[in-house]
């Protein structure tokens, strides 16, 4: 598929896209990694075109990332948080979408505490919409960052094993990795504990493991979740001390994958909860180049949104 082929305006999750969507995210994505490391790091691709980035929830890899990217392709970018914002006014997001509409911007990115926001922005407005974001739902970028990181250090992705570890309930990172890594073949393993796995879960084609050794056992890849404790509506674990001593990440655990495994984590981490800072900060981890690969992704969504837009009009 090329660039060309590309039609969506929108970029709401990682279920909806196809092998080949997913493909071109990462091969478009690669190419503009290479942007990072030049002396000007700036292509006109988007000039003229606005972004609006509506960060309803607590963000700041996610948000800089957006804004970097479109900076990076020469759009304009206007930052819109919900403090000081009209929604904390109690404003709907009905009035909301309308007030964004009547300013005529290219793109809104949004994040919200509510799973399907960004899907009905995107059935209000015009313009292209990506979620990064969205409850528990999905968060397609950061699965794309994820699946660039860990290509361009194992150079594939199927039949790769890849263990995700902790809560699992209400991560949208988890979600959208289950689709994007078992639709390009890995084995997808989740752990965590009884409270914190739902259990549907093995619908979407996982294995499950409510202790960390058995899916750790042999992995090439590793990602760490954080608690999700603003989701989590009752107490699902006697104590960070509890959790971190069953299901934190520390040099001896981390023994047990593959010996060329790599550490993965979204961030923000919680030090010494889910991960040591030895494992963080240790050879195996690679969670300062996904925030990296979160540039060079979210510049690749913005170029092929801004593509199907221009083939509409
Ligand atoms: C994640 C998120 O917000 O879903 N962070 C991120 O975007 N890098 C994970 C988290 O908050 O734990």
């Amino acid at each position: 598929m090329t660039a060309a082929a590309w039609t969506r305006k929108d970029l709401l999750g990682i279920a909806e896209l196809s092998v080949d969507e997913i493909e071109l995210l990462l091969s478009t994505a690669e190419s503009f990694a290479e942007v990072a490391s030049r002396p000007v790091k700036k292509v006109p691709t988007l000039r003229g075109k606005s972004v609006v980035n509506l960060f309803l929830e607590p963000s700041t890899r996610t948000r800089v990332s957006f804004e970097m990217a479109a900076q990076r392709l020469s759009a304009d970018v206007v930052n819109f948080g919900s403090e000081g914002s009209s929604q904390s006014k109690g404003e709907t997001l009905a009035d909301t979408a309308a007030t964004i509409a009547s300013m005529s911007p290219d793109f809104v990115i949004v994040r919200h505490a509510h799973a399907g926001v960004p899907a009905q922005l995107a059935r209000r407005l015009r313009c292209g919409v990506i979620n990064a974001g969205d409850g528990a739902h999905e968060h397609p970028t950061q699965a794309l960052l994820d699946a660039l990181t860990i290509r361009r250090h194992k150079g594939r992705i199927d039949g790769l094993t890849v263990a995700m570890v902790g809560d699992i309930t209400h991560s949208r990172v988890v979600r959208s990795n289950i689709h994007l890594l078992t639709r390009l073949g890995a084995r997808v393993r989740v752990a965590g504990p009884r409270t914190m796995v739902p259990r549907g879960i093995t619908e979407l084609g996982v294995e499950v493991h409510h202790a960390v050794e058995p899916a750790l056992e042999g992995a090439d890849v590793v990602m760490m979740l954080r608690l999700q404790l603003e989701r989590q509506r009752s107490v699902l674990f006697p104590s960070l001390g509890e959790y971190s001593r069953l299901f934190g990440l520390d040099a001896g655990r981390l023994e047990l994958a593959s010996p060329d495994a790599i550490v993965l984590h979204p961030g923000p981490m919680n030090r010494n909860v889910e991960i040591t800072s030895e494992v963080a900060d240790g050879n195996r981890s690679m969670i300062l180049e996904q925030v990296g690969h979160g540039v060079a992704v979210r510049m690749a969504a913005l170029y092929l949104l801004a593509g199907a837009r221009e083939a509409r009009a």
